[in-house]
């Protein structure tokens, strides 16, 4: 064959099988094959079958039966050279020249993964050797990583020196050149000397698909001013279309179902020593798009794994959107939020690997991470209504696939319509004038309207209307309690929070520091929440209302918003009444 193996094999990697035939004929999976109606015969009942890890398709009806680049002969009318160059092109695969070169080319990139691999070895060696490797040695101990785990990882040191790389490896025979050519080595712009790349690092043997080194990342030991450093991008390493782990993670990943994918290098190797050896990461940017089809072929909803903090969350909505155009019935993606600044690794240091599990098991759906975004913030008025609406319809426009496409359609109607109903019990939209208190929405929503001096009677808080001290810090814990466990609360009653106060200093200092943690948390759980409280001198007060009664018997978060909007009204109620009485006394009134 003219062209070099090596050229086809990346056109087969980066095609999948699955999605070109699925371009053009509906395809259903069952197991690890796709069934659908076959495109080369008239049938009516599905006997054509894409077998994705074996790259063929074949039927079961009429025999026909073929690879990535007989389907687009077969389909597209085309000779194997065209088909070649039009599945390359597709997959931005550069095509290489089709000369008597081409064996000239596959030694060449033989030296360089030989030297790659050679790299590898010799850090290996240099972190087990006993002066060199000492320091490394004690981190590779202090991060509590085994000898059986530095050998499945390959893991190596770097030695803090200009030259030790270059001149080990000029002793084995590895050119200069090809140094510079696989990256290990830099060649400065003046001309002068070439020089080790990683000096002083902890070395992550990065592998392609089929298992061979391609590049490196190194950890610095210390608070260097690049913690990671990666090889760059060379003709065996395009970090966009690798994954750390990959080799790995894939036969893992058949078993599991499903395929993990964490942010950094130790990330993965925590998870993989816990039991998640479907465990995979980027290599130091966002997932690429690349990724994403890679990922796919692996599992049909891989589980993103960040921080629980802003940035993770960020991150998390960054794939989501990417993702969005190529969502196909079936698969997607999920998301796992760690708490806040905690990650794979660390949890697992901590032996924290039920909360690790706890996180994987909870994660969203990528629909909901999209909601919780869009949903995020102040909709009071019908203008932002119509404004979310709208970045609703345009999330969903971006969708390619029609059938998920229609489904996302119905599953933001459906959380428009609980987020405000449309229905004849839709509280009717009001200016709110200097003396309309938005406190009492939460009656005015039932269709009720009480006179100052009646309280409802609602089950759940029965008696909690009365302006004593008494009753008023009752209520006043009840609403800390409810935030406890359903912190997200905050974000939907935005226009009640207004001036609210606390009489009780404790609550009100506990209510400030909720305030501030999940203004800087994107969307926190009672859980994490409760977490982040303990040891900061809340732990008494956060205990005593955990168990609250009226909070315990809460379902979901709509019932606690429920529960918050009466319980504020019937506060600003109650104090509005102790002030007029106030006034009736002849006292100083209390504001309200
Ligand atoms: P993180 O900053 O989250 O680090 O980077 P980490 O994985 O928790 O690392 P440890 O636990 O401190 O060792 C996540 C990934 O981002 C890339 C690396 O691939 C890293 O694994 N990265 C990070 C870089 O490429 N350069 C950097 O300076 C930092
Ligand atoms: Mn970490």
């Amino acid at each position: 064959m003219a062209y070099p193996e090596q050229f086809l094999d990346e056109i087969r990697t980066r095609v999948p099988l699955a999605a070109l035939i699925g371009r053009t004929v509906k395809l259903t999976r069952r197991g690890r094959e796709y069934t659908g109606l076959c495109p080369f015969h008239n049938e009516k009942s599905p006997s054509f079958t894409v077998n994705e890890d074996k790259g063929f398709y074949h039927c079961f009806g009429c025999q026909e039966h073929g690879s990535l680049f007989d389907w687009v002969m077969k389909t597209q009318g085309l000779e194997f050279p065209e088909a070649v160059e039009r599945l390359a092109a597709d997959a931005g695969i550069p095509i290489p020249a089709r000369d008597p070169r081409e064996s000239q080319e596959r030694d060449e990139r033989g030296r360089l993964y030989a030297a790659l691999e050679e790299a590898a070895k010799w850090f290996a060696a240099q972190l087990e050797s006993q002066r060199v490797g000492a320091a490394a040695r004690a981190y590779v101990e202090q991060r509590g990583l085994d000898a059986p785990t530095v050998a499945k990882f390959q893991l190596g040191f770097a030695p803090d020196s200009r030259s030790a790389l270059k001149q080990a490896m000029l002793a084995r025979n590895v050119t200069e050149a090809t140094l510079v050519e696989t990256g290990l080595v830099i060649k400065p712009e003046d001309g002068g000397d070439t020089f080790d790349r990683f000096r002083d690092r902890l070395m992550f043997p990065i592998w392609d698909m089929r298992g061979r080194v391609v590049a490196f990342g190194g950890r610095a030991l210390g608070d260097a001013h690049a913690k990671y450093l990666n090889s760059p991008e060379t003709s065996l390493f395009h970090k966009g279309s690798l994954l750390y782990n990959w080799p790995g993670a894939r036969a893992a990943a058949h078993e599991a179902g499903t395929v993990i994918v964490a942010e950094g290098y130790m990330d993965v190797i925590a998870l993989c020593r816990s039991g998640f050896s479907h465990s995979v990461a980027p290599l130091g940017t966002a997932v690429t798009e690349q990724q994403l089809a890679e990922l796919w072929r692996m599992a049909p909803e891989p589980l993103i794994c960040l921080d629980g903090d802003k940035a993770g969350f960020q991150a998390a909505l960054r794939a989501a959107h990417k993702a969005l155009p190529f969502l196909q019935p079936g698969h997607s993606l999920r998301f796992a939020l760690l708490g806040q600044g905690e990650d794979p690794d660390s949890l697992v240091r901590k032996g924290k690997v039920a909360e690790l599990r706890a996180a994987l098991d909870k994660a969203l759906p990528l629909a909901e991470v999209l909601w919780r975004d869009l949903s995020s913030g102040d909709f009071s008025t019908p203008e932002r209504r119509a404004g979310l609406r709208k970045n609703a319809g345009e999330l969903v426009s971006e969708i390619r696939e029609p059938t998920v496409r229609e489904y996302y359609r119905r599953y933001f109607r459906e959380q428009l319509e609980t987020a405000f109903p449309s229905g004849r019990q839709q509280e009717p939209f009001r200016p709110r004038g200097p003396d309309q208190r938005s406190g009492q929405r939460g009656p005015m929503r039932r269709g009720l309207r009480f006179p100052p001096a009646f309280e409802p009677k609602l089950p759940a808080h029965a008696g909690l209307g009365g302006s004593s001290d008494g009753t008023s810090h009752r209520r006043e814990r009840i609403l800390i309690a409810v935030l406890l466990r359903f912190p997200a609360v905050l974000g939907a009653v935005a226009e009640t929070r207004a001036g609210l106060n606390f009489t009780d200093p404790d609550l009100d200092s506990l209510y400030g520091r909720i305030i501030e943690i999940a203004s800087g948390t994107s969307f926190l759980d009672g859980e994490t929440l409760r977490a982040q409280l303990m040891g900061t001198g809340a732990d008494a007060v956060v205990s005593s209302l955990t168990g609250l009664l009226d909070v315990s018997q809460l379902k979901d978060v709509a019932e606690a918003e429920t529960l918050w909007r009466d319980v504020v009204a019937l506060h600003r109620t109650a104090e509005s009444r102790a002030a007029a009485q106030a006034v009736l006394a002849g006292e100083p009134g209390t504001q309200g």
